[in-house]
């Protein structure tokens, strides 16, 4: 079976995907949408990223975590968790530490379950299905939260880092690793042949399926860091910075609740 996203998108999306971080062109899913998409490629989708990202996946999510501080403690909370290499990462390497993975595939988590399982981490890296636009969790309740490729991929961004932002206790730190388009003459044409042509090959070749499709337009229409970095400013963060990984593939931000 091939998933197309180009069909799902077709669908009309609501009114509240109109909020000022998705322009007109923003190729954003609705919720289930993305959830029976994230649900369908879970089999494929950590040899699909090792691949693609050429191995280096696990060295940007290492980066991001290394923003949370020297030792993190207490409990952190990873939104959009997936097969669960963020929570792995830190509980392996910083014992003192919880994390509560929360997404909204089971299909993922249940990956990230057995993976977890195997290194017998369990007491230390937890999942919870929920969805970051509506946390069931009380206000000032994480030490840290870290999100990894997962923002560009939600319908409402802007509520999404509102809601990050109440379960956030006072002077948390918010990390979010993100994809993005590289700019500069050399680096945007390279990446543009080889999202073109190398990750539909790829990806149909291992997983049989187009909706990496839907990866290069949402990169291509997330906003610029600095963009982010505002949104992030107005929902209220404060020492907002951002630093870029791999000559602007990825983009570490790193902000904190005042
Ligand atoms: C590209 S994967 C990233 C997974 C993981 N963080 C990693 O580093 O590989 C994005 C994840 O975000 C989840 N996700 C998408 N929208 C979400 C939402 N509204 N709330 C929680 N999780 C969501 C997806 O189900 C998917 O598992």
């Amino acid at each position: 079976m091939k998933w197309s996203y180009r069909r799902i998108l077709q669908s009309k999306k609501p009114e509240s995907i109109a909020s000022e971080t998705a322009s007109t062109t923003d190729s954003l899913m609705r919720y289930d949408e993305n959830q029976k998409m994230f649900n369908y490629i879970a089999p494929f989708y950590d040899r699909t990223n090792r691949i693609l990202s050429l191995g280096l996946d696990h060295s940007w999510r290492k980066s991001g975590i290394s923003r949370l501080g020297t030792n993190p403690v207490g409990l952190i909370l990873d939104v959009g968790a997936g097969t669960g290499d963020i929570g792995l990462n830190i509980v392996s390497s910083y014992p003192e530490a919880t994390v509560v993975g929360i997404d909204t595939s089971l299909r993922m988590m249940q990956i990230g379950l057995k993976k977890t399982r195997n290194m017998a981490l369990e007491s230390g890296n937890v999942f919870c299905s929920a969805n970051v636009l509506s946390l069931c969790f009380s206000d000032n309740t994480f030490d840290a939260a870290i999100t990894a490729f997962c923002i560009r991929n939600v319908e409402d961004r802007l509520m999404a880092l509102r809601e990050i932002f109440r379960v956030l206790k006072s002077g948390a730190k918010l990390v979010i690793v993100e994809l993005t388009e590289p700019q500069g003459f050399i680096m945007k044409p390279l990446f543009r042949i080889y999202s073109r042509l190398v990750t539909p090959t790829v990806t149909c070749l291992l997983s049989s399926v187009s909706a990496y499709d839907y990866l290069t337009e949402s990169m291509a229409d997330f906003p610029s860091p600095s963009r982010f970095a505002s949104i992030l400013e107005n929902v209220g963060f404060v020492n907002v910075e951002f630093f870029n990984l791999t000559f602007g593939i990825v983009t570490v931000y790193e902000s904190t609740r005042p």
